[in-house]
């Protein structure tokens, strides 16, 4: 396969397999070139993105941005706080407003589920989901199997844990997808209020004792509760929910095995995961944040080529 079987990046679910794979052999090329003393390439030297966010971001808008540069691409930014959309506009203004002064791609972090879907279908561009609300976040899933795959040498056939917040996450959401459909395993694990009932429907496992997932898991993947999307309280206290679920040193040394341990971020250091491990050779949290840039590469890259034709 030498092109995306998608003309926009939505969510992992509308993915082929073969479209991960292409993406990954790009991102390997592009994380080369990241290394080198010159990083940039004239790829996308006619190509203007705009970076939509509606929602806060530090490090996925920063690798978005960095990833746009490194190719040579024209970047705009816009942020919500600073924007028409207080003044009642709507979204597919906005983006039309903005298409206008002729943008050939929109990366799009917006708070409700499905925005990017629906761009897609109302404006004219190619369109990248950068986080929408609760339901996925493609491109954070693709740098963590990337990661994975770094770090063990494949994906397939490795088991993955991932701890804490499922029912807000779409983190957990667009991982479940990206790991199923490169064949790992996969279970969840978390208090019972933070695990959504049609999880098993997906084909994942559920484990309410961190301890047993742990022992079971190759790769645990650390959430942090999205406290901002939650409107009742799911747990007692947050020091009862660490108890339970949070990863520190003490529980890591008990295994009879070695795990590696992930966090897409930000990180609550002494909630879901103490320091001492966060900063630890288990961890690979930072090189989760360098591969996202080159993922990125990959992902607007192949994009990119479609819209030219
Ligand atoms: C995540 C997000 O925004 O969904 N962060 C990220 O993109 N790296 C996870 C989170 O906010 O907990």
């Amino acid at each position: 396969m030498s092109e995306l079987s998608v003309d926009h990046l939505l969510g992992i679910k509308y993915l082929k397999k073969e479209d991960i794979e292409l993406i990954f052999k790009t991102a390997d090329h592009f994380k080369e070139v990241i290394n080198r003393p010159i990083k940039k390439v004239p790829s996308l030297r006619d190509v203007t993105i705009a970076n939509l966010f509606f929602e806060n971001s530090t490090r996925t808008r920063l690798s978005f941005e960095l990833a746009e540069k490194r190719l040579s691409a024209d970047v705009i930014n816009f942020s919500a706080a600073s924007s028409s959309v207080k003044k009642g506009e709507t979204l597919i203004d906005t983006v039309n407003n903005i298409l206008s002064m002729k943008v050939d791609m929109v990366v799009m972090r917006h708070p409700n589920p499905g925005a990017g879907i629906f761009l897609s279908k109302n404006v004219n561009a190619s369109i990248i989901n950068a986080g929408d609300g609760a339901h996925e976040h493609p491109t954070q899933a693709l740098l963590d199997t990337y990661s994975i795959r770094e770090r063990l040498g494949s994906v397939g056939g490795k088991k993955v844990v991932i701890v804490g917040d499922i029912l807000h996450s779409r983190v957990a959401l667009s991982n479940i997808f990206a790991l199923k459909l490169q064949g790992a395993d996969v279970k969840v694990c978390g208090p019972k209020t933070l695990i959504p009932k049609y999880i098993e429907s997906l084909g994942v496992g559920v484990e309410t004792d961190l301890r047993k997932a742990l022992q079971w898991c190759d790769v645990a993947n650390m959430l942090r509760v999205q406290n901002e999307r939650m409107d009742i309280s799911y747990f007692p206290t947050t020091r009862e929910y660490t108890q339970q679920f949070g990863l520190n040193k003490k529980i890591l040394d008990s295994l009879d095995k070695e795990i590696v341990v992930m966090h897409p971020g930000p990180i609550n250091r002494g909630v879901e995961i103490t320091s001492d491990v966060a900063d630890s050779e288990h961890a690979i949290i930072l090189n989760q944040v360098q591969n996202g840039v080159a993922i990125r590469m990959a992902v607007i890259y192949l994009l990119a080529s479609k819209i030219k034709q």
